[in-house]
Parts: structure tokens; C-alpha cells; sequence
């Protein structure tokens, strides 16, 4: 069998979840860790959290809920790794050994952080207005999470597109100092996610004040069904599907054949009363079988506490072993093993090498240095690591070409002819 494609979802542990989350995030990351061939993590992160919210009983009673909000709809922590993000030691400590590899340029240009910078640059405030070092190191702490368990794939919404380009660019930064030892994952963007419509027709989303809480009490939802905007249409008049965010939530959770009626229901007629309650039935059904398991979890903290130490477990299994090999690669070693340690970083070094980087303009560079660390050549920009790479093959197979690159200052071309050679003959 081939090695499992290793997935990983992170989920702050903010607010309550909505119906919004359900259908968007929950319900298909569920249905997805069932897939064959697969390794699933999902962790709260209720570190990314402290970057948000301040408030400690907030904190607790979201993770609570969020913890137990997707056990509730189906997450078997048996199949997948489950865990508290603050119960992995390991992620603040590679998070650290990454920072140290993170250009501050790179972390300049993340969205998060450019908006406040933005918007304090509007208001005429200092640019540093409300950022804490927290929000600017977020793509670090994220790219641990990713990293740490060496996952392929990270389904993300597209506004966190950018972090993990980030978190391939620090992986890269790693790897080429210390060796291949992260895994660079790459974003899982699905467009066709369902983008459920809150209570005005608007995106469901806690910023509009617009949601139905997914595990909220029963009654509260049905008010909530039925305080949903619509038009003003008449019972007995047609009505029309297009537009409307009954039909799309009904839509979510309804079988093809079960949609198809409400259109011809639409079609015929139905009063907007008669489709709220058809609505708040449909989803009633969905969800009443998991709010039962929701509330025992969340009346029985010292269970979810369980399965999440349970997790916990599970997942440093992957994760001691990891961050022991980074220690060793970047040199935090038992002092008794230098000997050794340098013995095998020499024979790495042994041979002159190109080094690829990227520089806080956004450029890509390389280095030629010779075995003992030594600058032979800095290259010019490149506009991508393609071009760069390109310069390095042609140097690798025609020697040395003044055009392509600018000559450090204590090397001369015979150096420098003399290395690549030695390099093509290594
Ligand atoms: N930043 C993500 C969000 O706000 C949550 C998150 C934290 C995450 N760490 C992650 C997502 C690692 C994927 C992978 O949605």
C-alpha cells in the first residue's frame, strides 16, 4: 500500500459554531476523513485563538464547544488525530526553530497583518496601532501546525491561500539550510464550498450578526428560521428560487428530489410560512440526533478533556520523534554527540553548493560557495525560483558566465571554474 496522504485542518477556537460552519466547514471535513488511504488531523487551535481574544472564560467555553460541536457531527477520533493545539509542546518550539528561518520581509507582506497596517495608515494612527507581535508571527505559529506533522494537503478557505504559501516558503528555508526534513504542503482550495446565506440574505457570518447557532436550543432555531428575510409575496403567489436564501439553506441540507419539491412548491405557491417550517424541519432532522450527543459532551467537560488527552497522545507520537531529528539538524544536541555531529555536517559540506533564497523584496537569489562556506558568487534577481534554478543549470553545464551573474569580490573566475568542477566531478 502506498504512504496515506496526510490532511490537516486547523479550526481557531473562537465564537460558537453556526450552521454557516456546519455546512461549509464541518460537514465536509467529516465526510472527508472517512476516505480511504488518508491520515486526517484536526486541531483546535486555541493558540491562533489568544491572537483574537483576550478574554480566558471566552477561550475555554469556545473550545468546549467547538471540541465538542465536531465530535457531535461525526468525527471519529479512533480514525483521525484529534487535539488541542496547546497540548503539543512540539508546535511552540518548532515554531521558534521556524522563526529563526523566516525572513521578518516575508511576514511583512501577510494580509492579516498588512490590513491593520492598512487601516491604521488610514486612520493616521502610528502603523503599529493595535498589532501585536502575536498577529505578526500568526504565519509562523501556522506553519508549525502545518509542518510539525508533515501534512500534503491543508484544505483552507481562500483568504488563508497566503499563509500556506508562507509556510512552503519557511519549509523551503529549512530544508535548504538543515536538509529535507519538512514536507512542503500545499493548499486544498475548494471553490464549490457551500457559502450558506445568514438570517438577511447576507453571507452567514458572525460579523453580520446574521447566524443560526448549529447547536442552539430548538425553539431559538425555529425563531430564527422563521425571522429569515424573504419578499413580500402572497401565499397562493409564485414565488422564485432564484435569490432566495430559504431555498439555499433548505438547498444544504436537502436530497436532490427533496430541493426539486420546494421548487415546485416555490413554483405553486408555498407561503413563506409553510417553507420556514419545511426549512426548520429539514434541518432539524440533520442536526437533533447530533445535539444530543452535542449537549452530553458539553455538560461532561471532563469526557471531551479525555479524548482530547487521548489526542493529544496520539499526535506527539508523530510529533516527539519529528522535532528530536530538527533539534539534532540545527545543532540544540547532547554535547557529548558533537564530535560525531560535526564529523557528518563536514562530510556534507564537503563539496561547493548553490543556495536558493528568496530576499524581503520578494526576489528569488542563489549563492555559490565553496566547501568551506566561502561566497564564490551572488547571483543577480530572478524574478522566480524557475529562472533561478535555470542560471544554476546552465553554470552546473557551461561553467561560469559573467552575464548571468555578479562576481564576489575576493573570487576569481579560475576559483570559480575550479569549484564547479569539482562539483560536477563530486
Ligand atoms: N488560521 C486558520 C483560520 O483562521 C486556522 C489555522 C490555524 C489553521 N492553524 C492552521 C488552518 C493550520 C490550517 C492549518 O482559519
Amino acid at each position: 500500500m502506498s504512504a496515506p496522504l496526510r490532511y490537516l485542518t486547523g479550526i481557531t477556537t473562537t465564537g460558537t459554531p453556526h450552521l454557516g460552519n456546519y455546512v461549509g466547514a464541518i460537514r465536509p471535513a467529516v465526510e472527508a476523513s472517512r476516505r480511504a488511504g488518508t491520515e486526517n488531523f484536526y486541531f483546535l487551535a486555541d493558540y491562533h485563538a489568544l491572537i483574537k481574544c483576550d478574554e480566558p472564560q471566552r477561550i475555554q467555553r469556545s473550545t468546549l464547544e467547538i471540541a465538542a460541536c465536531w465530535l457531535a457531527a461525526g468525527l471519529d477520533p479512533g480514525q483521525v488525530f484529534f487535539y488541542r493545539q496547546s497540548d503539543i509542546p512540539e508546535i511552540p518550539e518548532l515554531t521558534w526553530l521556524l522563526t529563526c528561518v523566516t525572513g521578518k520581509g516575508l511576514l511583512n507582506r501577510a494580509h492579516a497583518y498588512k490590513a491593520q497596517v492598512d487601516k491604521n495608515t488610514a486612520a493616521s494612527v502610528d502603523v503599529d496601532t493595535d498589532v501585536t507581535a502575536g498577529l505578526f508571527m500568526y504565519p509562523v505559529l501556522m506553519a508549525a501546525d502545518i509542518l510539525l506533522f508533515k501534512a500534503h494537503k491543508v484544505p483552507v478557505g481562500r483568504d488563508q491561500a497566503q499563509h500556506l504559501e508562507m509556510a512552503r516558503d519557511i519549509a523551503a528555508s529549512f530544508n535548504h539550510l538543515y536538509g529535507e526534513h519538512l514536507v512542503l504542503p500545499e493548499a486544498q482550495i475548494d471553490e464549490s464550498v457551500a457559502l450558506l446565506p445568514g438570517l438577511d440574505g447576507r453571507k452567514m457570518s458572525k460579523s453580520y450578526d446574521n447566524v443560526i447557532g448549529l447547536f442552539a436550543p430548538r425553539e431559538q432555531v425555529r425563531k430564527q428560521i422563521f425571522a429569515m428575510l424573504t419578499d413580500s409575496r402572497a401565499p397562493g403567489e409564485p414565488k422564485e428560487v432564484e435569490g432566495s436564501a430559504l431555498f439555499q439553506v433548505y438547498q444544504a441540507f436537502a436530497s436532490a428530489q427533496e430541493t426539486q419539491a420546494l421548487r415546485q412548491a416555490y413554483a405553486e405557491g408555498i407561503a413563506w410560512s409553510e417553507a420556514k417550517q419545511l426549512l426548520f424541519e429539514r434541518i432539524d432532522r440533520e442536526i437533533a440526533p447530533m445535539r444530543e450527543r452535542y449537549e452530553h459532551l458539553v455538560n461532561h467537560p471532563q469526557e471531551l478533556e479525555q479524548i482530547l488527552q487521548a489526542g493529544a497522545a496520539k499526535a506527539r507520537a508523530r510529533a516527539t520523534p519529528l522535532m528530536k531529528t530538527l533539534r539534532e539538524a540545527v545543532g540544540l544536541r547532547n554535547l557529548a554527540s558533537t564530535l560525531a555531529a560535526a564529523k557528518k555536517d563536514k562530510a556534507k559540506s564537503a563539496l561547493p553548493s548553490f543556495k536558493q533564497y528568496r530576499e524581503a523584496d520578494g526576489q528569488f537569489y542563489f549563492k555559490f560557495v565553496d566547501a568551506q562556506g566561502k561566497l564564490l558568487l551572488q547571483s543577480a534577481a530572478f524574478a522566480s525560483p524557475k529562472d533561478a534554478g535555470q542560471c544554476i543549470a546552465q553554470l552546473k553545464q557551461g561553467g561560469f558566465s559573467a552575464a548571468l551573474a555578479t562576481l564576489a569580490q575576493d573570487s576569481s573566475f579560475d576559483e570559480v571554474n575550479a569549484a564547479l568542477r569539482a562539483l560536477s566531478e563530486g
